[in-house]
């Protein structure tokens, strides 16, 4: 007995040093890859910085938003949340409130007079820590105190594992909240642009095409982009409508006169920034299909969420630097309507919205775990 207590510190400690935390690359990033694709990330916000895909001609091209300058990421004021993991419940939440079980709760307002990504304190801003680290996949891990974001009561924890495979990046997060009922409900967060920003002709987004063939219905929104409770139904080639055909360019609706105000913003929000139900869709059907003939890249994504939110990035207004991945001798910055934010997600606000349904999925609370699962599968045209 006396010699296993004695023992017992020797062993911690051996376990402690194999235990310790990862460390990334020259670089301060983390990569993985696999055949098809290399993945780098960052700790701030579980964010993926880099993804090179293959083109049409066989480079690598890096497809998503990011900066070369990682410490620059923590003091962006833009933060546009890049590729990253916002939370503990992501999107809005209208005029701040919720209510659980007769009790009300109150959110910052920090999107005009709603709380948008769970406010100042949100997941997308903090040092998670690297849990696991493989040749092919990356762990992250985030706890989340009670109130820490503002209005949310109860402990969580949070952790997302990014894998690739062949040519798919797979993506699953896990969470429970400890103590509370509390609102839970995560997204990943990428912005794309599959032609790195190299097409001479466009940098703008109009001209990738869109397809998501059971996504006819979406959340009828207000000026602020959230929704009213109206579920809309996109007539074939109508401004919303992305489902009814293949080749539908991302602005096939730019010639419509409700164009230049579609997503909000006291008619200054060009474009989509809405969520988009996924109805019946197949076991592992691909749900949504992002492409651009430039660079011949197709995207697919597969997901277990009931909806996307397509953000087609409006609100960059020409200050952020591109990559040095990207971008031409001319195009060196992040221009108005030039990438795509996809995120698979459920209901936004439907924490306020009992009649969709959501509740359950929505709250989560001791004893009941929260997951989340997507893929993307790049291709070629
Ligand atoms: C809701 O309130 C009832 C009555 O106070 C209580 O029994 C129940 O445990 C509460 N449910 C949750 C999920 O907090
Ligand atoms: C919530 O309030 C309603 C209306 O006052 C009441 O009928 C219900 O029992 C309450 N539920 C809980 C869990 O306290
Ligand atoms: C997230 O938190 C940071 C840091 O507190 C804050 O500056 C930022 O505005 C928040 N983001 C959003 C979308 O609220
Ligand atoms: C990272 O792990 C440390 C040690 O367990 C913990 O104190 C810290 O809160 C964790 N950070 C995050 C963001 O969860
Ligand atoms: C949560 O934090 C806010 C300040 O950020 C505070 O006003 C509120 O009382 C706190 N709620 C609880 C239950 O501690
Ligand atoms: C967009 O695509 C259409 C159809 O292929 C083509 O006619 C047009 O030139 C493209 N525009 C740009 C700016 O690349």
């Amino acid at each position: 007995m006396r010699c296993s207590v004695i023992a017992l510190p020797v062993l911690a400690a051996a376990t402690s040093v194999v235990a310790r935390a990862p460390s990334p690359g020259e670089d301060g990033k983390y990569t993985i890859s696999s055949k098809g694709i290399k993945a780098q990330f960052i700790p701030y916000g579980a964010t993926l910085t880099n993804l090179f895909v293959k083109d049409k001609n066989g480079e690598d091209v890096d497809v998503v938003l990011g900066y070369d300058d990682l410490d620059y990421y923590p003091v962006d004021k833009g933060h546009p949340v890049y590729n990253s993991i916002p939370g503990r419940y992501v999107n809005r939440i209208g005029k701040g409130t919720y209510t659980i079980n007769n009790t009300t709760y109150i959110t910052e307002l920090n999107d005009g007079t709603n709380t948008l990504h769970s406010g100042t304190n949100n997941w997308s801003y903090r040092v998670w820590n690297v849990t696991d680290l493989t040749e092919d996949s990356i762990t992250f891990s985030v706890y989340d105190a009670s109130n820490s974001s503002r209005g949310m009561l109860g402990d969580v924890e949070g952790e997302v594992t990014y894998s690739v495979k062949g040519s798919t990046w797979n993506i699953k997060m896990n969470a429970k909240s400890l103590d509370e009922k509390t609102p839970l409900m995560l997204t990943q967060h990428t912005y794309f642009n599959l032609d790195a920003y190299k097409n001479p002709d466009t940098v703008k987004i109009w001209n990738h095409t869109l397809y998501m063939p059971y996504s006819q219905r979406y959340l009828v929104a207000d000026d602020g982009a959230l929704p009213t409770g109206e579920i809309g139904t996109a007539a074939p080639l109508s401004i919303n409508d992305f489902a009814s055909q293949p080749d539908l360019y991302l602005g096939h609706a730019q010639n419509d006169p409700r164009f230049a105000g579609n997503c909000g913003g006291g008619g200054a929000c060009e474009g989509y920034n809405g969520y988009f139900l996924i109805d019946d869709a197949p076991k592992d059907a691909v749900v949504v299909s992002l492409a651009s003939a430039f660079s011949g890249i197709k995207a697919d994504l597969r997901t277990d969420q009931p909806g996307v939110v397509i953000y087609s990035c409006n609100w960059m207004d020409g200050t952020p630097d591109l990559k040095s991945t990207q971008g031409t001798a001319e195009n060196r910055k992040v221009v108005r309507s030039s990438c795509v934010a996809i995120e698979a997600q459920d209901y936004v606000d439907g924490i306020n919205h009992p009649e969709w349904g959501r509740l359950d999925k929505q709250i989560s609370g001791p004893g009941q775990k929260y997951s989340w699962e997507s893929s993307w599968t790049f291709g070629n045209l």
